[in-house]
C-alpha cells in the first residue's frame, strides 16, 4: 500500500481506511496482532484484514461489517486528525489544475498543516516530482513527517521545520509551483519568487480574508507576477427529490381528424413519479479566496 500506489491485499502497516458509512469512516493502522474497535464489534488485525484484498467487506465482533478500503488523498482529507484547519476537496482540485501539477513537477508549500493538500499533491506528482513543505510548529512537521513514512510517500517530500517568511523554502530556481496556506502570505512572496525556476512557474496563495488578499496581490505584482487573479470555490449540493406528478392533459390530437380516427381519450387524472433535485437557496460555508500568479521567464 502506498498513498500514490495502489496494492490489490492489505498487509500488516497499511494504512487502511475503515468504511462503517458515507458520514462515518476512520483510518487504521494495520498490526498484526492488534484489533479496532467499531461500533459493530471489533476487527482483528491478523484474521480480519491482512492478506483480504481491498474493498472487501469485513464481517465485525458483534456481527455488524464495515468495508475496508485502499487510501486515497480523498479518503484522507476526510478522515484524518486534525492539528489545524485543512484544505478541502473543492479548493484542493482548483489548486492542483490551476497550478498545472503534473507528474514529475516540483512544488513548495507552506505551512504544511496537517497535510491534507500536500498528500493531493504528491498523488499529483508521483513518481518523479517533489514536494518541498515548510512548517515552523516543530510537532505539525515531525508529524507530517511520520505519516509522509506511514504512507510509504517520505521519497517523494522533504519537510522543514522554519519560518518560511524569514527563511524561505531551503529551494533556488527549481520550482514549478509555490503554495501559501499561512496567516501572512506577502511575507513569503519574495522566497516564492526565489524558489520558482528562471522559465518561469505558478504560485496560488489561499486566504480566508479579503485584506490579505490584497496585500497580496500588492506583493504579488510587485514582484513581478503576472496573470494575477483571485476566486472563491463554493460547492453547491442539490437536493434530489422522488416526487409526484400530474401527467399534463393537451387534449385531443387535432392531426387525428384529418384521417377520420376517433380522437384517443385524454388521460385523467393520472400522475408519474420522477426525481427532481432542488439547488440550495443560500450556500453557506466560505472557506477562504484562492489568489493565483505566475512568475514569467526572466
Ligand atoms: C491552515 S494550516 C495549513 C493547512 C494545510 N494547507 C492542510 O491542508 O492541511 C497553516 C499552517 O501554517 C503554519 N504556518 C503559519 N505561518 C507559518 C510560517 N511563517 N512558516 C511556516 N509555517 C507557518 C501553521 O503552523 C499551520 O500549521
Amino acid at each position: 500500500m502506498s498513498f500514490v500506489e495502489y496494492s490489490d491485499a492489505i498487509q500488516d502497516g497499511d494504512v487502511i481506511i475503515v468504511y462503517l458509512s458515507h458520514d462515518s469512516m476512520m483510518p487504521v493502522r494495520v498490526q498484526r496482532g492488534a484489533q479496532t474497535q467499531t461500533r459493530y464489534g471489533a476487527i482483528r488485525h491478523s484474521a480480519d484484514l491482512i492478506g483480504k484484498a481491498y474493498g472487501s467487506r469485513v464481517t465485525c465482533s458483534k456481527g455488524g461489517w464495515v468495508h475496508v478500503l485502499h487510501p486515497t488523498p480523498e479518503l484522507w482529507t476526510v478522515t484524518l486528525p486534525h492539528r489545524t484547519q485543512i484544505l478541502y476537496t473543492p479548493d484542493i482540485a482548483t489548486i492542483t489544475m490551476m497550478l498545472e501539477l503534473k507528474p514529475g513537477s516540483v512544488v513548495c508549500e507552506s505551512g504544511t498543516g496537517s497535510g491534507s493538500l500536500s498528500h493531493a499533491i504528491l498523488r499529483t506528482i508521483a513518481p518523479t516530482g517533489h514536494l518541498h513543505t515548510v512548517e515552523f510548529h516543530q510537532q505539525r512537521a515531525s508529524r507530517a513527517e511520520q505519516e509522509f513514512r506511514e504512507h510509504r510517500v517520505e521519497q517523494l517530500v522533504t519537510v522543514r521545520c522554519q519560518d518560511v517568511c524569514r527563511d524561505g523554502f531551503g529551494v533556488t530556481g527549481a520550482a514549478d509551483a509555490v503554495f501559501l496556506d499561512i496567516p501572512s502570505p506577502w511575507e513569503a512572496v519574495g522566497h516564492a519568487h526565489t524558489a520558482i525556476k528562471r522559465q518561469g512557474g505558478r504560485a496560488c496563495s489561499f486566504s480566508p480574508c479579503i485584506e490579505q488578499v490584497q496585500r497580496t496581490c500588492e506583493a504579488l505584482a510587485a514582484r513581478g507576477f503576472q496573470d494575477i487573479s483571485t476566486l472563491e470555490v463554493l460547492l453547491r449540493v442539490h437536493d434530489v427529490r422522488t416526487v409526484s406528478m400530474a401527467t399534463p392533459d393537451f387534449g385531443p390530437d387535432p392531426s387525428a381528424d384529418d384521417v377520420g380516427e376517433a380522437p384517443p381519450t385524454p388521460a385523467v387524472n393520472q400522475s408519474v413519479t420522477v426525481k427532481t433535485t432542488t439547488p440550495p437557496r443560500e450556500i453557506p460555508g466560505h472557506t477562504g479566496y484562492l489568489t493565483f500568479a505566475t512568475k514569467p521567464r526572466c
